[in-house]
């Protein structure tokens, strides 16, 4: 599937009962070419409001953080979820939605074709790098995997709750800025 044909169908997806209480699915955004892709759990209620993921004061955070590195969503990263849609009061997605809803991420990432991923929060890292994944012990840590270079960092609703958490996460933005570097320096050109 090309990306308008996969946008279509994920628009119409029923795979779960999250189809049932959305306002939209929110199927990602960004740059469809670019080599680095950030991947959160689901959308919240900003998120389903307008079919965008991360446009929230999470979302505001963490496009304010990135500007620090140089990313930017318009530019030179693409952005998506595990689910496509809102769980109900903001709950975690079950392992069965998370099942149902993952191929189109793989698709999207298959697309994109990204040299590096990044997690955003436990849920996105124990579904893509590992079952056991710990975001307090292992977030900052590089991950290959099929070719693909993987990491996680706390999701931005962490570092709203708990702002001890983000001077760590500006170190591991750093550590992602110079593999950045290495990995696809074309990232960073003008
Ligand atoms: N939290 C997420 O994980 N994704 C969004 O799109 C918004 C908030």
């Amino acid at each position: 599937m090309n990306w308008d044909e996969l946008r279509a169908e994920c628009l119409k997806c029923r795979r779960c009962g999250l189809c049932e209480t959305r306002t939209n699915v929110v199927f990602g955004d960004g740059v469809q070419t670019a080599s680095v892709m950030f991947v959160g759990e689901g959308p919240g209620e900003n998120e389903d409001l307008t079919g965008l993921p991360f446009v929230g004061r999470g979302g505001q955070l963490l496009t304010d953080m990135l500007k620090i590195i140089d990313l930017d969503r318009s530019k030179n990263y693409y952005i998506a979820n595990i689910v496509k849609c809102r769980p109900p009061q903001n709950r975690d997605p079950s392992r069965l939605e998370e099942e149902a809803c993952i191929d189109w991420l793989r698709q999207q990432i298959e697309l994109v074709s990204p040299k590096l991923i990044v997690c955003l929060g436990r849920i996105a890292a124990t579904v893509l790098i590992d079952p056991d994944f710990k975001i307090t012990k292992d977030h900052g840590k590089f991950f290959s995997k099929d070719g693909i270079t993987y990491t996680a960092i706390y999701h931005p609703a962490a570092l709203l709750r708990d702002p001890r958490r983000r001077p760590e996460t500006f170190e591991d933005l750093k550590a992602i800025q110079a593999e950045i570097r290495r990995l696809c320096p074309e990232t960073y050109a003008e």
